[in-house]
Parts: C-alpha cells; sequence; structure tokens
C-alpha cells in the first residue's frame, strides 16, 4: 500500500487569485517527495469545532524541494477553506497525504490527451500537464473571464478556454469547445463537477476516446475507514461486497466506465 504521513507542515506563501480563490505553496518534509499528479492531501482546520479535514488536490509538486501547491475555493463564511485563506508565510499547517490513486500517467504514452477541467477541478490539472511526456491539449471551462491557472497551464500544454459567459474562449461548456475547435484524443483525464463528468463520459463513448474522471465527492475520513465517499460502481467492490467504491482510497481517479454518475 503507497505511503502516507501525517504531518505539520509550513506555508511557503499565500496569494489570492481573484474570485474567492486562493494559492498556498506549503513546505513538507514527507509528502511531497511521495506525491503523484491526481492526489491529495487531507488538511486539517486549527478551528476544534471542524474535526473533519478538507480534501484539497494537490495542483503543483516540487519534489526536489519538498514543496507543494494547492489551490482552493472559498465555500462560505466561517468554513475550514474561508480559515486556510487566512493563513500567512510560516504558520503551521496539518496535513495528511498524499491520498488517493492519482491519475494513470503510463495509459497516456504515446497517446493524444486531452486534459480537461472544470472550476475548481482545474487545479489538479497542472501537475498533471507538466507530467506528460508530450505536450497535451487542456480544455478549461470557467464561469466568465475570471480565469485561474492559465498562464501554468498554456506553459506545459496547449490551452483552450470555455467561458459560460462567452466572455473569453468559446462561449459555453467544454465539450462546445471541443466540438467548435475540432479537437481530437486518444485518452482523456478530467476533474471538475459531476454534470461535466457525466457529459464527459458519454462524449468519449461516442467518441471512442478512453476517459479518467477524478470525483470530488463529499468526503469525511478521507482514507477509507468511514464509508463516507462511496460512489456507485458497475462491478462488485473488494473491500464492501456490493457495488460501490470509496472514492477516496479507490478513487479519486476512475476510468468513467467503472463508476454511475
Ligand atoms: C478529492 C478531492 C479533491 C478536492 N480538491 C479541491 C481543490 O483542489 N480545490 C478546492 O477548492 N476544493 C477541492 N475539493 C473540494 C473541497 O474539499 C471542499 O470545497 C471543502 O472540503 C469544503 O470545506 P469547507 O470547510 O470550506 O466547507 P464546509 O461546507 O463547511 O465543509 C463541511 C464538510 O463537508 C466536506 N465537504 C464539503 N464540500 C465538499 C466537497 N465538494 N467535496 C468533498 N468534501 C466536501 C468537508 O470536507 C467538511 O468535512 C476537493 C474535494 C475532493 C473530494
Ligand atoms: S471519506 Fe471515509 S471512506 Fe472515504
Amino acid at each position: 500500500m503507497a505511503e502516507k504521513f501525517k504531518e505539520t507542515a509550513r506555508v511557503i506563501s499565500q496569494e489570492s487569485l481573484g474570485g474567492q480563490i486562493y494559492s498556498m505553496w506549503i513546505q513538507t518534509e514527507q509528502i511531497a517527495a511521495a506525491a503523484k499528479p491526481g492526489q491529495f492531501v487531507s488538511v486539517y482546520c486549527k478551528n476544534e469545532a471542524k474535526l473533519l479535514p478538507r480534501p484539497i488536490s494537490l495542483c503543483e509538486i516540487d519534489r526536489e524541494n519538498g514543496r507543494l501547491r494547492i489551490v482552493y475555493r472559498v465555500t462560505g463564511e466561517a468554513t475550514g477553506t474561508e480559515e486556510f485563506s487566512h493563513y500567512q508565510a510560516g504558520d503551521a499547517i496539518e496535513l495528511l497525504g498524499p491520498l488517493g490513486n492519482g491519475f494513470p500517467l503510463e495509459r497516456a504514452k504515446g497517446k493524444r490527451v486531452f486534459l480537461i477541467g472544470g472550476g475548481i477541478g482545474i487545479p489538479p490539472m497542472v501537475q498533471l500537464a507538466k507530467e506528460l511526456d508530450d505536450k497535451a491539449v487542456a480544455i478549461m471551462g470557467y464561469r466568465n473571464a475570471d480565469t485561474f491557472l492559465d498562464r501554468e497551464l498554456s506553459e506545459h500544454a496547449t490551452l483552450y478556454v470555455a467561458t459560460e459567459d462567452g466572455s473569453l474562449g468559446t462561449k459555453g461548456n467544454v465539450i462546445d469547445c471541443i466540438r467548435e475547435k475540432d479537437l481530437k484524443a486518444d485518452v482523456l483525464f478530467a476533474c471538475g463537477p459531476t454534470p461535466m463528468l457525466r457529459a464527459l463520459k458519454a462524449y468519449a463513448k461516442e467518441a471512442g476516446i478512453e476517459c479518467w474522471i477524478s470525483m470530488e465527492e463529499r468526503m469525511a475520513c478521507g482514507i477509507g475507514a468511514c464509508l463516507a465517499c462511496v460512489c456507485k460502481s458497475t462491478e462488485v467492490d473488494e473491500h464492501s461486497q456490493v457495488k460501490n467504491k470509496r472514492v477516496c482510497k479507490e478513487g479519486p481517479v476512475f476510468l468513467a466506465d467503472d463508476v454511475e454518475l
């Protein structure tokens, strides 16, 4: 089983990317060295009333310097993510990770790859784009022209943007963009809201594309112990002996055909 670590790490820097989105670089001892794209960390709150850690994807991994970057959206006042947004350089931050399975990079070897992100599903696509041998085509869906991580993505992939209000790139969703630009791929890796993943699963089937999705299900323990995060699977799960999978343990990345959305 892959190793995970509970660490009191240090915040290196924190900046607002606009629109309630924050970016934090964190110095870790062990987690960065073991981490893979598509994995996540559980971040503990200092407010003891909030017992459950918050799962946040790894946006960038700097193994050489033992650093991780997370990019997250503040979900509301007095929430865990709001607490994180006040952390400053030098502050301690309690982490457990790396968690989950990550994206199967080996499936991309010699293939044309789509990286597709929607909203707060965009961050894990940055490290994935960095680690692919060949430049992928990245298609990112935003609400409007208040984009984030587009500079990093365009450095490591060929970037296309779709916006719901049409203020930048293709007007509509990521599939509208693929069709408008007549883009082609053999494999796709995606992360974002469930309706987007559901539409991509159907699109990939029709287009004959192998489709891997990362699910951002609500979680509690984050380590496979509580079953708060199960999703329906097409096959019987070895652990539970029923048709479900724990997103935190068997996922968050699944072959789209293996899960019901
Ligand atoms: C694998 C994974 C990766 C994620 N990566 C990111 C990321 O990179 N950036 C980002 O902004 N968000 C990400 N999320 C969503 C993020 O975990 C939630 O927005 C966050 O937990 C909300 O916590 P809160 O205290 O602000 O809100 P609250 O609503 O106060 O949270 C209460 C509880 O619900 C859980 N919860 C609430 N919303 C979600 C959700 N959407 N998914 C899972 N648990 C939830 C929290 O963990 C907590 O236990 C990810 C979720 C998962 C499962
Ligand atoms: S969050 Fe507890 S089993 Fe997944």
